[in-house]
């Protein structure tokens, strides 16, 4: 069959490395990129490190307010799904270019699977919550990799469709973390031992449009005093100059990295503190404490088990986490056995 997958942003190439080569075993994939991340370390990087196939078609969106992307990603989508009629759109996570993706689809009648569907932070005002909730309700497969997950979905009537495969990101850690090992020298290029620095990213649109809590992130990361390395996300670095904020001495900055860096990073950190979805996972995966610099989580598990500290952004809170937070309970198996792949694959199968 033909399976059409939509991606855009960096944590869709990362979760399209672990589906479409299995995919393509059996089927034929067209791959289109919207073009909404177009930096070469957030984008093509990705494509090259991890032999994700090359896109079939780059959209080149780019930047934008929300409606007038997503708008215009629609009207280029359009064009290609009524040339190439696919069985299957695929799309992942919660960006614009998912809700971009499924909406066209569902408009022409083209069945939707939503890889990572049923997360709720139950926050309407973030953008991720809008385009899951709407991408969720128009989608016929829904690919949970949480218990949680298919719970939510339930409880909105929701049930038809619905697999719990484990969680994609899974996967890519295990397929790539050997790769990481052989690779990345950053711990080299920056000069810092295992165990000595805390691992950050700040990208959310809440922490970044927001001046008070960009600047009490920023401040509390400098009063730690604690080595913290940061790789930073374009979004942040423009509002962080836009706002005036200074870094301290304790904090190295670093263009935005590959993923093959980043694993490496999370593999050597002491802490990781973010507001991203799947750095928050990875923490979880490589065993370390996450620091999560949100008022909600959707990896509600992580929380649960005693991994993962919501800390919002006040100061003191996340200075005390940063110097005091440390696990006491084992880690339990929430995110299935790193074959979400391999099950997708059967799963669309046997529907088609
Ligand atoms: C998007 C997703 C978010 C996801 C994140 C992953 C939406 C609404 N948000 O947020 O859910 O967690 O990707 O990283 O889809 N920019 C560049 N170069 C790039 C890309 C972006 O400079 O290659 C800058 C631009 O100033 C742009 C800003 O970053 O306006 C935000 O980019 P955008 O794609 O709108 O949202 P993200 O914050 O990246
Ligand atoms: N990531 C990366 N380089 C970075 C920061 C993040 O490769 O400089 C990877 C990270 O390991 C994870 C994914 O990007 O796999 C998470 O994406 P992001 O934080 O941008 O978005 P979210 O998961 O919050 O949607």
């Amino acid at each position: 069959m033909k399976i059409l997958t939509v991606v855009g942003a960096r944590p869709q190439f990362i979760k399209a490395a672990a589906v479409s080569n299995i995919l393509r075993k059996e089927h034929e994939e067209i791959l289109i990129h919207t073009g909404q991340h177009y930096d070469k370390n957030m984008s093509n990087i990705f494509f090259e490190e991890l032999q994700i196939p090359k896109p079939d078609y780059n959209l080149e969106i780019g930047s934008g307010n929300h409606g007038e992307q997503t708008g215009k990603m629609l009207i280029e989508l359009e064009k290609i799904y009524l040339k190439e009629k696919p069985d299957l759109v695929l799309v992942y996570g919660d960006t614009n270019s998912t809700l971009a993706g499924a909406l066209c689809a569902s408009k022409l009648l083209i069945p939707v699977a939503h890889v990572e569907a049923g997360l709720r932070s139950f926050n309407n005002a973030m953008p991720e919550e809008q385009n899951r909730i709407l991408t969720d309700h128009i989608s016929e497969i829904l690919f949970v990799p949480t218990t949680t997950a298919e719970k939510n979905l339930k409880n909105e009537g929701v049930t038809k469709g619905v697999h719990n495969v484990g969680d994609v990101m899974f996967d890519a850690v295990l397929h790539f973390k050997k790769l990481s090992q052989e690779k990345s020298n950053i711990l080299e290029k920056i000069g810092l031992k295992s165990d000595e620095f805390i691992l950050t990213t700040i990208h959310r649109a809440e922490n970044t449009n927001d001046k008070n809590r960009l600047k009490n992130i920023v401040e509390a990361l400098n009063e730690s005093g604690e080595k913290i390395v940061l790789p930073l996300h374009p979004r942040t670095k423009k509002y962080v100059e836009d706002y005036g904020l200074k870094f301290g001495k304790n904090i190295m900055i670093l263009e935005a990295v590959g993923y093959l860096d980043m694993i490496s990073l999370e593999m050597h950190a002491k802490k990781i503190v973010t507001d991203s979805g799947g750095v928050q996972k990875e923490a979880f995966f490589m065993g370390k404490p996450c620091i999560t610099i949100r008022d909600e989580t959707e990896w509600v598990e992580t929380v649960e088990i005693g991994w993962n500290k919501v800390v919002g952004t006040d100061k003191k809170k996340i200075t005390d986490a940063i110097l005091f937070f440390e696990p006491k309970s084992e880690q339990q198996n929430i995110f299935g056995d790193g074959k979400a792949g391999e099950k997708i694959l059967n799963i669309i199968n046997s529907i088609f």
